[in-house]
């Protein structure tokens, strides 16, 4: 068992990538706290999961663009477990929109959950981690915050964002045995690709030298490495799981 006895918060953890990651702890003995705003689905599989899994998992409801409910996850956590060995800060929201058509309130929704969010959860997770003197904080970023693509300047702005906050977090908890990185997935088999029709995502697929999407589970792979001791020398880096998509064209 690869995270046995690690407690584990999982944000957006109701739903594609980071519901194949709450599995995958669970699988390898880790309590693991779903952490979302979607109450009723989140309980319901917290509940199923927790079942399942001999009482290792729970729901807590979390906005993460509430900073009061982003540190009492993080407080109640502490105090219920013990401990936050790990975090996957993984609650995010796509949103395509040529950018001389975006209004201030879109623009502003995806920077404020993609990016703020994954601030105020990196902080909270800090400061438990630090009392702790230690944990393994993982982001989520995306191939697009290395890469731009048209109708996502709210989207890359924020993952850009991710992926260079990561650095800092990484150099500045370092010497507190605080890890923290980033994952960028390519495009994965999940709800958040809805809105993309069918040609766009025959498009993007043939992107990835690979000629698939991703499946959650292997962004959950990856989690699975950055959350755990074997990656006990690992800081600052930004993972791409992404099918060969950053590697160049054939
Ligand atoms: N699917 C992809 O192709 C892809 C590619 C790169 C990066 N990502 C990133 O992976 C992460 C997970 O995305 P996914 O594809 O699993 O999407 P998803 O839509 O399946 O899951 C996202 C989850 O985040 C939750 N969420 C949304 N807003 C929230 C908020 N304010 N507070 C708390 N929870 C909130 C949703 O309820 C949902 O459960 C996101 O950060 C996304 O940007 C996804």
């Amino acid at each position: 068992m690869r995270l046995q006895d690690k407690n584990i918060i999982v944000t957006g953890g109701a739903s594609g990538i980071g519901l194949a990651s709450v599995k995958r702890c669970l699988e390898e003995g880790a309590n693991v706290v779903i952490a979302d705003i979607e109450e009723s689905d989140g309980a319901a599989l917290a509940q199923k999961l927790d079942a399942e899994h001999s009482g290792r998992c729970l729901f807590k409801v979390c906005d993460v663009t509430d900073t009061t409910q982003v540190d009492t996850l993080f407080n109640d956590t502490q105090a219920e477990l013990g401990s936050v060995d790990a975090v996957f800060n993984n609650a995010g929201i796509g949103g395509l929109c040529p950018s001389d058509e975006l209004s201030d309130d879109d623009y502003l929704r995806i920077i404020d959950i993609n990016l703020n969010g994954v601030f105020r959860v990196a902080r909270a997770a800090l400061r438990v981690m630090y009392r702790q003197g230690s944990g393994s904080i993982v982001n989520c970023a995306s191939i697009l915050g290395v890469f731009g693509q048209s109708q996502t300047a709210a989207y890359t702005a924020a993952k850009g964002g991710v992926v260079n906050m990561t650095r800092t977090l990484a150099i500045e908890s370092a010497p507190k045995g605080v890890r923290v990185n980033a994952i960028g997935p390519g495009y994965i088999d999940t709800p958040l690709l809805d809105e993309l029709d069918d040609e766009m995502l025959q498009g993007l697929i043939a992107l990835h030298p690979m000629g698939r999407l991703g499946r959650p589970e292997e962004i959950a792979n990856a989690f699975l490495f950055l959350a755990s001791d074997e990656a006990s020398f690992v800081t600052g880096a930004h993972l791409l799981v992404d099918g060969g998509f950053t590697a160049g064209k054939s």
